[in-house]
């Protein structure tokens, strides 16, 4: 991995060798049910060793029982001192002592209160921020703590040397496209967006990198039975979990793909059932790449990594 570039997008209908992922490390929160489980049964057949961090204590015991070199760690992504446990863990499981990949999949999506009316004749309420609790604020603790880890491993000098390790942030289809009703789910997951741009420049000076997987709807837990019915109701395709999971494998085989979103699309809209999205650079917007580039001349990326 190299300095930065943008690059054109990556090819998701090629044949991929999973040679990087092979005796690796990683670390999947979220990773006891839905598309956590996918990401962590991909892993497992790429031959990775795989840390599983959950609030679903049976689901979380009972993959680790069925899968080999898979530990199930009970971690609420909210709480700092979960985390800090879990990444101690993860680090002693590890049969090198190394964490390689981490993938930031624990979310919710709940009723909107920041858009809920009270009514006519009530005050506003004060809405449930839960959702940036999980989705945001935990996200951010696990970021932290993977910088963390790839730091401490691969030290701040960019060389050939380094291991690759690479963080993997979960958006959706609310990471870029308008979804009504839903601000506080949206704010979320265009943060992971945020943080991905955020850390994309630098991640080499600690021979990593960092990618966001954004899912169309796939049927899982996130939503109720009800919800999912009615949007194959509208005729909505949904995207497969194992797709996620081919795509997880995709980034993660290839140390130079790097700040870049990715889609789970499904059959519909590409044929493996996920692509690159190209909508992270503005190589086409003379403007918006003449504005970033003076965006980064007062916090230089040559300054390295802490300033
Ligand atoms: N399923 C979809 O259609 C869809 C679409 C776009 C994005 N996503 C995103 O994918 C990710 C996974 O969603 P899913 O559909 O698999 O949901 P899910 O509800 O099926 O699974 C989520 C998992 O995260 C765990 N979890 C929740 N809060 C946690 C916490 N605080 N600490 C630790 N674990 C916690 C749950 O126990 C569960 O095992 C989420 O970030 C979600 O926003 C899902």
């Amino acid at each position: 991995m190299a300095n930065f570039s943008c690059n054109s997008p990556v090819n998701c209908d090629v044949e991929f060798d999973v040679k990087n992922i092979e005796n690796k490390t990683a670390i999947v929160t979220g990773g006891a049910n839905g598309l956590g489980e996918a990401y962590v049964r991909a892993l497992v057949a790429a031959g990775a060793t795989v840390v599983i961090a959950d609030l679903d204590v049976d689901a979380g015991n009972k993959l680790e029982k069925e899968l080999i070199h898979v530990k199930f760690i009970k971690c609420d992504t909210t709480s700092w001192d979960d985390q800090v446990h879990l990444f101690a863990a993860a680090a002693s499981f590890s049969p090198t002592g190394r964490i390689s990949f981490v993938v930031a999949n624990a979310g919710i999506h709940r009723r909107d209160e920041v858009f809920a009316y009270s009514g006519d004749d009530k005050a506003p309420q004060k809405p449930d921020l839960t959702t940036i609790d999980v989705n945001l604020i935990g996200t951010l603790y696990t970021s932290k703590l993977a910088s963390h880890y790839f730091i401490k491993q691969n030290g701040q000098k960019h060389s050939g040397s380094q291991e690759d390790t690479c963080l993997i942030l979960i958006g959706s289809g609310a990471a870029f496209l308008d979804c009504p009703r839903a601000p506080q789910y949206c704010s979320t997951k265009w943060a992971m967006r945020g943080i991905m741009h955020s850390l994309r420049r630098t991640a080499f000076y600690y021979g990593s990198r960092v990618n966001v997987i954004s899912p169309w709807y796939v049927k899982t837990n996130i939503l109720s039975e009800e919800a999912f019915a009615h949007i194959t109701s509208v005729g909505v395709h949904f995207a497969e979990s194992s797709e996620a999971g081919q795509c997880l494998l995709r980034i993660l085989s290839d140390k130079n793909i790097n700040g870049r979103s990715f889609f789970i699309s499904g059959k519909k809209w590409s044929t493996s059932g996920y692509l690159d999205l190209d909508i992270d650079d503005y190589q086409e917007n003379s403007l918006v790449d003449s504005i970033q580039r003076d965006q980064v001349k007062s916090a230089p990326v040559e300054l390295g990594l802490f300033t």
